[in-house]
């Protein structure tokens, strides 16, 4: 296991990530935490972070006495505050650097094993280590500095300093130099793979539950699949799967989504509890009211089911590492910890204990571990679906009528998507129905029916979003499948927001 120190650098689950794809586990704890030094850790990551290192407020760890236990490797600020502590210099320097600098190597070490005389590197950072301390090599430079890389001398363990951020996509080398500080200098073995990840997770499941009952809301999306997946393998029908038709759901969702839920062999009962979120959502036109109600339906009906499954003791949850990871919050090292309720707050009413299986996986490894177990690609690779449904897509007030239109409208435009290569490409695509009528013109009659916003974006976690640039034919194409083939619009626009300042939903 690798720990990673985060000082609240906005890549610091990058670095997580790329200690993952070497099939590495790791986890990241905030700087302040006491390191547990239990036999399984190999080494330690120091993360970047927005601070100067010479701020009277700057984020410290001794790393003297962590390198003293382990091997150590700074990235950035990491790099900057042991140039610091052992007595070298960090200052402004007169060139800021930032975006793409291309890495000179100045000797063989074994962190910059396999990587080019010349590298490309990105850098973020407008401190620069003036003077490298007493003890220190370098090995690597740029054409504005002249420590890039460097490294500790003569040590059991050896401490190393990178100025550049390893983790990040444009340092084209930076993986190669991340897994030569895993296996070739803190010795881990890549065994963190999906085969061993599911013996040990439902071993470990076996343990925790024995021959108690789960329960557990299915959403037909990854995270809940895959963890009732795991859950079904370690104690079969023991676990007890409920999904909800909430009258919001897309086209044919519930039943193909409790389809594919018999064929992984899980044991899901679906309820049609439409008719009660229809009611009570009637005349109901602000967002979070109609969050709020959903949300208190859901547990409603979640609960009523619960009671008929006697003697539950525990509830499953696909709770996912960046849901639970305790994150250093820039405006001063404070930390703040992302509260997660992936289904209206189920935890804290049920007051069952929890299982979650997935709660130090990524959600790219989330992937990889349902693949590994059989769950078909389709469901893996479904766009995320927000649990208020198409209620959030319908400005305004809802009706089964604004619901089948939408469900329609959503249908084609998802099916397009697929048939064009294009669902893939994107992070998350869904029609809008807005709340304006406009006149248009069929053959020789006049009309005045709603308009639809088609919303596609690219994303990695949906914090931010940019709106995907689909290809004008593809538009078209849409645009004329809905207007001709869906009674009730006549008007199709495609939103060209990103995320800042827009949100991806419309409510
Ligand atoms: P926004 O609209 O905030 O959406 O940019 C970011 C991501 O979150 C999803 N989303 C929700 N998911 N309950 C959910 O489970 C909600 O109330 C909710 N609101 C937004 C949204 O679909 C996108 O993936």
């Amino acid at each position: 296991k690798i720990l990673i120190l985060d000082f609240g650098s906005q890549y610091t689950q990058l670095i997580a990530r790329a200690v993952r794809e070497a099939n590495v586990y790791c986890e990241i704890i905030p700087y302040h935490k006491k390191v547990d030094f239990d036999p399984s850790l190999k080494g330690i990551i120091l993360s970047g972070s927005p601070f100067s290192v010479n701020d009277p407020k700057a984020p410290e760890v001794d790393v003297k006495a962590l390198h003293q236990q382990l091997p150590v490797l700074g990235v950035c600020y990491g790099a900057q505050l042991t140039a610091k502590q052992f007595g070298g210099q960090v200052a402004k320097s007169n060139k800021r650097e930032y975006g793409r600098a291309l890495m000179h190597k100045q000797t063989d070490d074994v962190l910059l094993k396999d990587v080019m005389e010349q590298s490309q590197v990105w850098m973020s950072h407008s401190d620069s280590v003036l003077e490298m301390p007493a003890g220190f090599n370098v090995l690597a430079t740029t054409d504005s500095i002249p420590y890039a890389a460097f490294k500790k001398n003569g040590e059991a363990n050896p401490l190393y300093c990178v100025q550049f951020h390893p983790e990040v996509y444009h340092s084209v080398e930076g993986k190669k130099i991340i897994r030569n500080f895993l296996v070739n200098i803190c010795g881990c073995q890549q065994s963190w793979t999906p085969a061993h990840f599911i013996t040990d997770t439902v071993n470990a499941l076996k343990q925790q539950i024995g021959n108690r009952k789960v329960i557990m809301a299915l959403s037909g999306g990854v995270d809940s699949t895959v963890a009732a997946t795991l859950i079904h393998k370690a104690i079969g029908n023991n676990l007890y799967g409920i999904f909800v038709d909430n009258g919001v759901l897309r086209k044919n969702e519930f039943e193909q989504v409790l389809d594919t839920y018999k064929t992984i062999g899980l044991n899901v009962k679906g309820v049609n509890a439409k008719q009660l979120f229809y009611d009570e959502l009637k005349g109901k036109t602000d967002p979070e009211a109609k969050r709020k109600t959903i949300g208190r339906l859901f547990i409603e009906v979640f609960q009523a089911e619960a009671k008929t499954f006697e003697g539950v003791e525990l509830l499953g949850q696909g709770t996912i590492y960046p849901d639970v990871i305790e994150s250093v919050s820039v405006h001063g090292p404070s930390v703040t910890i992302k509260s997660h309720h992936n289904v209206g707050g189920l935890p804290d009413i049920m007051h069952l204990e929890l299982v979650e299986p997935l709660r130090y996986l990524f959600k790219d490894e989330v992937r990889r571990v349902g693949h590994e177990l059989g769950i078909p690609a389709d469901l893996l690779n479904r766009h995320p679906f927000p649990g208020p449904g198409l209620a959030i897509r319908i400005l305004g007030e809802i009706t089964p009528d604004k619901v089948a239109l939408l469900q329609e409208a959503d249908h084609r435009y998802v099916q397009g998507l697929k048939e064009h290569k294009l669902y893939d490409q994107v992070w998350q695509a869904g029609a809008i129905l807005l709340p304006v009528k406009s006149v248009g013109v069929m053959g020789d009659e006049r009309t005045y029916e709603f308009t639809v916003a088609l919303r596609a974006v690219t994303s990695v976690d949906g914090m931010t979003a940019d709106w995907a640039h689909l290809p004008y034919e593809f538009l078209a194409h849409i645009s004329t499948d809905i207007i001709n083939n869906v009674r009730g619009i006549n008007r199709v626009v495609y939103d060209i927001s990103s995320k800042p300042p827009a949100t991806i939903e419309w409510e």
